[in-house]
């Protein structure tokens, strides 16, 4: 995540290296929402003018975007690495920053601001409008082209609907498709976006949320209200990556003994939970081949630093990579954990950042 804090292109390189050392393989970037725009789109320049920019209450800017040229670096260095990276781009919520630049493109023209508070807002983007499909199609072109992977995410998570309610262009947009409900506008976006991006031989994955609507089959689901969403995504035959907020999110502290940690958005998902996540956990052997990977999130409402994005990263990463990598049944949490420990030898020859006390403190369950 680099629109809660923006991270430079240097900070993404060394994150890139850290994954690979764990053969991670695909890198999702979550280059857009409520508090940053963070790619520049030549067909829309001012996003980069506006969208980019943050004015907080204290008077602060907080402020960043990546140039088309330095998304390419970024796309190299990662292949170099044997890493896809996988772009979001989130509709039709956490809009803010594309709706401050293009307030036209909201339910009530706005104005808007680039948000500087976390959370969940009900200024969305409007579906109701065909200068909105005609944004996203334009952005979408751009992005498309940047990244060579097939993968491109969507978001479609955290979409409130008040604003569609209100909204004439969305009312009209549902008489005349016949919908009934809000919702029913959410999933017509997704499959138009996902229509129109597989013109372009593009494949599209969306937050799980994607699944309250009738998605089409070759979506893939990302599963992160828990597993909830990929076991439902897994059972109808879509492919699902999971990173439930319970056992992937890195943004979440890694010890109940909160005060000594750097402060965090709360929850708690220690190196042992991570290591216990089991993907196809409640699936058939046939509906488990629908799960196609994990990942963990790293959102940084308060990671300012490379430093600290390191500390949540390890150890945990070590055990996301051998959920990922090893059988079930060949994976045992007292063994990793000597391993782990072992390797905290490469961390400290590489100047790596790490939670050392918790893989100290952490106990075999032999
Ligand atoms: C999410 O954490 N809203 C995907
Ligand atoms: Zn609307």
């Amino acid at each position: 995540d680099v629109c809660r804090h923006f991270h430079d292109v240097e900070f993404v390189k060394k994150q890139l290296d850290i994954m690979a050392m764990f053969k991670m393989n695909y890198f999702h970037w979550h280059l857009t929402d409520d508090h940053l725009w963070t790619i520049e789109i030549k067909k829309y320049p001012r996003l980069a003018e506006v969208g980019s920019v943050r004015r907080n209450a204290d008077g602060s800017i907080h402020r960043g975007f990546y140039t088309q040229e330095q998304i390419k670096e970024v796309v190299a260095y990662a292949a170099e690495r044997y890493i896809t990276v996988i772009p979001e781009v989130e509709l039709p919520g956490h809009a803010l920053a594309a709706l401050a630049t293009y307030p036209e493109l909201g339910c009530t023209g706005g104005p808007y601001e680039v948000c500087q508070m976390w959370g969940v807002f009900p200024e969305v983007f409007c579906p109701g409008n065909e200068k909105t499909f005609e944004f996203w199609e334009g952005v979408l072109d751009e992005v498309a082209e940047l990244f060579p992977g097939e993968i491109i995410h969507i978001g479609g998570d955290e979409c409130p609907r008040d604003a569609w309610k209100k909204c004439k262009k969305c009312q009209t947009r549902m008489k005349q498709e016949n919908m009934k409900e809000e919702g029913e506008l959410q999933d017509y976006t997704v499959h138009r976006i996902e229509a129109y991006l597989k013109g372009k031989g593009k494949r599209v994955i969306g937050w799980d949320e994607i699944l309250e609507g009738d998605v089409s089959k070759t979506a893939i689901v990302m599963s992160w209200r828990g597993k909830t969403g990929g076991i439902k995504g897994a059972k109808r035959g879509n492919e699902v990556v999971m990173v439930p907020n319970d056992y992937a999110y890195f943004d979440y502290y890694q010890s109940k003994d909160v005060d000594k940690e750097p402060f965090s958005i709360g929850g708690f998902v220690d190196v042992a939970k991570v290591y216990s996540l089991d993907p196809t956990e409640g699936l058939t052997a046939e509906e488990g081949k629908k799960i196609i990977g994990v990942q963990a999130n790293l959102w940084t409402e308060y990671i300012t630093t490379f430093s600290h994005a390191q500390y949540m990263l390890l150890p945990r990463m070590a055990a996301l990579a051998e959920v990922a990598w090893t059988p079930q049944a060949d994976r045992e949490y007292s063994n990793f954990l000597n391993r782990a420990k072992l390797l905290t030898q490469r961390y400290e020859a590489l100047g790596y950042n790490f939670a050392k006390h918790i893989l100290q403190e952490a106990k075999s369950n032999e």
